[in-house]
């Protein structure tokens, strides 16, 4: 369950008002869906993920200059090479409840390389589209940074992180029993920080006896958009599982975040409960004006 609260009024962040003027074009850094319709039947397939947080099923594909280099363990990715990916909602299978099958894609999102054209993202163009194959709001220019930012966690594979799905090696594999599972080491760096340092309005939406707060470091903080709130939300329960501390992602630029606690009060989980707040956006009613930024709690359990 997801309840809001409205932040008050002069969190409210007029840059929103400029963003709608992005929201429904078919193209974004000059990249669109119709540039390589039809790739998810032509592509060569990498990988499938599933993101527990989202409840999404990712898949991915590349075209013949990605693959080759990708299939040759490079990370200098050729002018021309592209990975496509599309995000699909997922819902039960009516038939048997806990097999769950895509109802529908949520997302487009495509990474181009031209090392000249898109210099200033690493030599990757991202681009980014709804269901419908239109963009988002939001500044393209700055989403494109935000994208960077995250996908600079892997400089090792070229800022690409899917890896190709050898069905055959995985088959051969024995998963070790849940309990002994390693702890999962996340690429995003974290620090303790004083809560007393964050903004007001990020430690007034965290439980009021929590003194210090893992907060994640770096490039990551320098661009955050939408995406980035959702996306962060694994590596976030990560580290309260690992220290215990609640953790924060903050952006340096305006009032977004996400953060993530661990809520004792709660006994619906069988093991852990922890909560999960972030800032989301609200769009206005009135074309005219900007949206709202307010802040989502949602239950989670490990
Ligand atoms: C906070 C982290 C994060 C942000 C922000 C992010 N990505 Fe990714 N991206 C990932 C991860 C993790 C994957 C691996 C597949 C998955 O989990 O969906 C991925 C995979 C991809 C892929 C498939 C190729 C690859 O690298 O595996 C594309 C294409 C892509 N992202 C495009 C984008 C675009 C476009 C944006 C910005 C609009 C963006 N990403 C923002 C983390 C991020």
């Amino acid at each position: 369950m997801v309840r809001r609260i409205l932040l008050p009024a002069l969190l409210c962040v007029g840059f929103w008002a400029q963003a709608d003027s992005f929201k429904g074009r078919s193209e974004m850094n000059g990249i669109s869906y119709k540039d390589f319709e039809g790739f998810e039947d032509k592509w060569k397939f990498v990988t499938v993920r599933y993101r527990g947080d989202t409840g999404e099923q990712r898949f991915t594909w590349g075209n013949d200059l990605a693959i080759k280099a990708l299939e040759a363990g490079s990370t200098d990715y050729p002018d021309g090479a592209v990975f496509a990916k599309i995000g699909f909602a997922t819902e039960k299978d009516p038939s048997f409840e806990s097999s769950m099958v895509p109802s529908g894609a949520k997302r487009y999102q495509f990474m181009v390389r031209d090392k000249k054209k898109y210099a200033s993202t690493g030599g990757w163009g991202y681009a980014l589209f709804d269901g419908a194959k239109l963009t988002n709001d939001g500044d393209p220019k700055t989403q494109a940074m935000a994208c960077y930012a995250c996908h600079q966690l892997v400089p090792e594979r070229g800022e690409v992180f899917s890896q190709p799905l050898k069905i055959s090696s995985f088959a051969a594999k024995v998963p070790p029993p849940a309990e002994n599972k390693e702890v999962h080491v996340s690429a995003v760096r974290f620090e303790t920080v004083p809560l007393r340092k964050l903004p007001e309005f990020v430690r007034r939406s965290l439980p009021e006896k929590s003194r210090s707060i893992r907060s994640v470091k770096g490039e990551l903080r320098n661009n955050v958009f939408r995406g980035t709130i959702d996306e962060i939300r694994p590596s976030l329960v990560e580290e309260v599982k690992r220290t215990g501390l609640p953790a924060a992602l903050v952006a340096l630029s305006d009032s977004q975040f996400a953060a993530v606690y661990p809520d004792p009060n709660r006994k619906d989980c069988k093991k852990k409960s922890l909560k999960s707040v972030f800032s989301t956006q609200v769009p206005s009613t009135d074309p005219g004006a900007s949206g709202y930024l307010v802040v989502a709690y949602q239950d989670l359990c490990l």
